[in-house]
């Protein structure tokens, strides 16, 4: 999508965070934007920040763990700009928990919010970006750990893992239909992501809290706590993701720390064909 002037997109987790970033670095470019969370006082900060600085900008509460709501935010969006030509689904939660912690209340939230939703959001957009054929792009908020899992939070892995599977295949399904798809694996970036239990459906309530969890696990959490902190400026991962929109990028990472990692990932599946070439059948 090289022109996006007058387009319009719809953002998800867009009250703060990388969200945020990305809703403010498209209206800069011209995008008319609704913003979508499941935080109302925060959406509506994000959203009278941004009408500051002349943005076309509009807001919608949804808890997008729910397709009914994310339908009807959907609904909302056209029946305020009509057309909608880029979806970015980027709400996401952390936790959930590892080995001997989660719960299934901590599985479906966490999935809910991370991968279901995503799932959602290309089923209910898909189809009303086809019907203008204008064309449109569908940028989802993976992670790093959406290529590799180490240890920690599993479950939170396992989600984003889904979303970088449901991107690459869908990339495949829709291009002939004009819409490009790309998934975003940020790195760390300073955001609220390690306080996201402020944000647990009260359906969860009283149901996620996890142990602890052993010491490995606890100074993992520590550390990330303390990355995440003095992580990269969310609006510069926005600037990241409009010229991903702009060019069709497949990914779109926002640094090269965790690329050692990642090959190190395909040098142990790498490995794994090896064993199987040279391996001789037992006499
Ligand atoms: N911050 C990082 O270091 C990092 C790294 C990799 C990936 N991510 C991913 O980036 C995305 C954005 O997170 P962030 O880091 O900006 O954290 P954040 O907590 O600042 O923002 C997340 C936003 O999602 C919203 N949200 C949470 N649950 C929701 C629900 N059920 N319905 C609607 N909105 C909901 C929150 O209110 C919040 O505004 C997430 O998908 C996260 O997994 C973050």
């Amino acid at each position: 999508m090289k022109d996006l002037s007058a387009k319009t997109a719809f953002v998800t987790g867009a009250a703060s965070g990388i969200g945020l970033g990305i809703a403010t670095a498209l209206a800069q470019a011209g995008v008319k934007v609704m913003l979508c969370d499941i935080e109302e006082a925060a959406l509506k900060t994000a959203l009278e920040s941004l009408r500051r600085t002349n943005a076309d900008v509009d807001s919608v509460k949804a808890d997008v763990s729910l397709k009914s709501e994310l339908q009807a935010a959907a609904d909302a969006t056209v029946a305020r700009y009509g057309k909608v030509h880029i979806l970015v689904n980027n709400a996401g939660v952390g936790g959930g928990g590892g080995y001997g912690q989660w719960s299934d209340a901590s599985w479906n939230w966490t999935l809910g919010v991370n991968l279901m939703s995503v799932i959602w959001g290309f089923e209910i957009f898909g189809p009303l970006i086809e019907k203008h054929a204008e064309g449109g792009q569908i940028v989802s908020t993976a992670s790093i750990a959406g290529l590799i899992s180490g240890g920690g939070s599993i479950t939170y892995n396992v989600t984003k893992y889904g979303v970088v599977a449901l991107s690459e295949g869908l990339r495949v399904s829709l291009a002939p239909r004009g819409i490009g798809v790309s998934v975003l694996c940020p790195g760390f970036i300073r955001t609220h992501i390690m306080d996201s239990g402020r944000n647990l459906p009260s359906r969860f309530a009283g149901k996620v809290e996890s142990p602890p969890g052993d010491a490995p696990t606890v100074e993992i959490i520590k550390m990330v706590r303390d990355r995440v902190a003095h992580g990269i400026d969310p609006l510069y991962v926005g600037e990241l993701v409009r010229e991903g929109i702009e060019n069709d990028w497949p990914y779109i990472f926002t640094d090269t720390e965790f690329e050692p990692a990642i090959e190190a990932r395909f040098s142990a599946i790498k490995q794994g064909f090896d064993r199987i070439r040279t391996r001789k059948p037992r006499r």
